[in-house]
């Protein structure tokens, strides 16, 4: 067996505790070259010499994975796009680069036969995509319905318990759970990423007739008392055709998503056979992400037999 060999963008907060996980496995993943803005921020890492500014010459077909651990759409989008034409299977956290870019990713994956996966971009360490890849090889989903933002979620608890706006933020910008700009965790930037990801997998080839989409401020956390306070994304078939949401909606107490706390996600899927699947999991932070982008890489090891 040798190990897997791997190139990655990306070691901020996400990237730089994958790259210590593959440090741990060293005997099972071998990381060849890592993308960055700006190398000279590393020159004390273990793999100071394996990083790199140069995007143009980062597509190689010569390792097995590239992890996606970058943000906003490019260069994140070509990268995946190129490493697929190469024939090289990829793994992204960058929910927005791969909801930026799904057909042609699914295009070049499906020409080259190498593998697409993405579980770490919606729900962090919550396993909501396989449990729809799943749902979906037998079945026909008639709705979705999540709490898919770990920041937010974090916030309305702790303004429930007392915690002022701001400070809640900032306390989930310093756990690592919010994106590198934030706003996009409170206006459904990154909510709506998500949504359109789970979508294309639920229901191909549909789009929404209508998406309604809220925002998150100080002044809308009103929890009345009783109620519990969620940012739910939901999209489900109609006789009107496919609709979607996200927003803020009060639930009772003992709702499934209520029970969401702090940076946790929380998925419902309804089936055609009258089947519920619930999915819950640790939504945002670098160990979730993390352990979710390893399994990806494994999984493709699995199937592609690439250490045997
Ligand atoms: P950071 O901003 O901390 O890190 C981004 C990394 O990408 C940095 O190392 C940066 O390099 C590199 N990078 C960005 N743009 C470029 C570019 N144009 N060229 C080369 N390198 C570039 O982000 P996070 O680690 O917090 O998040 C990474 C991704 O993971 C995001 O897409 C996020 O949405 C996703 N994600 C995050 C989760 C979380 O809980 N935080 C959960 C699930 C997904 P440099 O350091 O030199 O600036
Ligand atoms: N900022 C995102 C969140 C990270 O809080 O859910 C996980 O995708």
């Amino acid at each position: 067996k040798r190990p897997i060999r791997i190139a990655v963008m990306g070691a901020g907060g996400v990237g730089a505790k994958f790259l210590e996980r593959c440090l741990e496995w060293s005997d099972l993943i071998e990381v060849d070259r890592v993308l960055v803005r700006d190398p000279s921020k590393r020159r004390d890492h273990p793999l100071a010499a394996a990083f790199t500014s140069d995007a143009r010459n980062f597509v190689r077909n010569d390792v097995d994975v590239f992890v996606d651990i970058g943000t906003g759409v490019s260069p994140s989008a070509e990268l995946l796009e190129g490493f697929l034409k190469a024939g090289v299977s990829v793994t992204s956290a960058n929910k927005q680069a791969v909801a930026a870019s799904g057909d042609k990713l699914r295009a070049a994956a499906k020409a080259s036969g190498a593998m697409l996966t993405y579980s770490a971009s919606v729900g962090g360490g919550a396993p909501v995509i396989e449990a729809l890849k799943r749902a979906v090889k037998s079945h026909k989903v008639k709705s979705i319905a999540g709490v898919l933002n770990g920041t937010s979620n974090f916030v309305i608890d702790q303004v429930e318990s007392g915690k002022s706006f701001d400070a809640a933020m900032d306390e989930a910008r310093r756990l690592g759970f919010a994106e590198p700009d934030s706003t996009a965790d409170l206006d459904g930037t990154d909510v709506g990423a998500k949504l359109k990801l789970l979508r294309e997998i639920a229901f191909p080839g549909l789009t929404p007739a209508h998406l309604e989409v809220g925002q998150i401020t100080e002044e809308s956390l009103i929890i009345p008392t009783g109620k519990g306070l969620r940012y739910v994304a939901r999209c489900y078939l109609t006789e009107q055709g496919l609709q979607a949401s996200m927003k803020l909606e009060v639930l009772d107490r003992d709702h499934y998503l209520v029970g969401a706390r702090g940076e946790q996600n929380r998925a419902i899927i309804e089936l055609d056979n009258g089947e519920t699947w619930y999915v819950t999991g640790k939504g945002a932070g670098a160990w979730p992400t993390t352990e979710s982008l390893l399994a990806d890489v494994l999984q493709i090891a699995r199937e592609s037999k690439l250490s045997q």
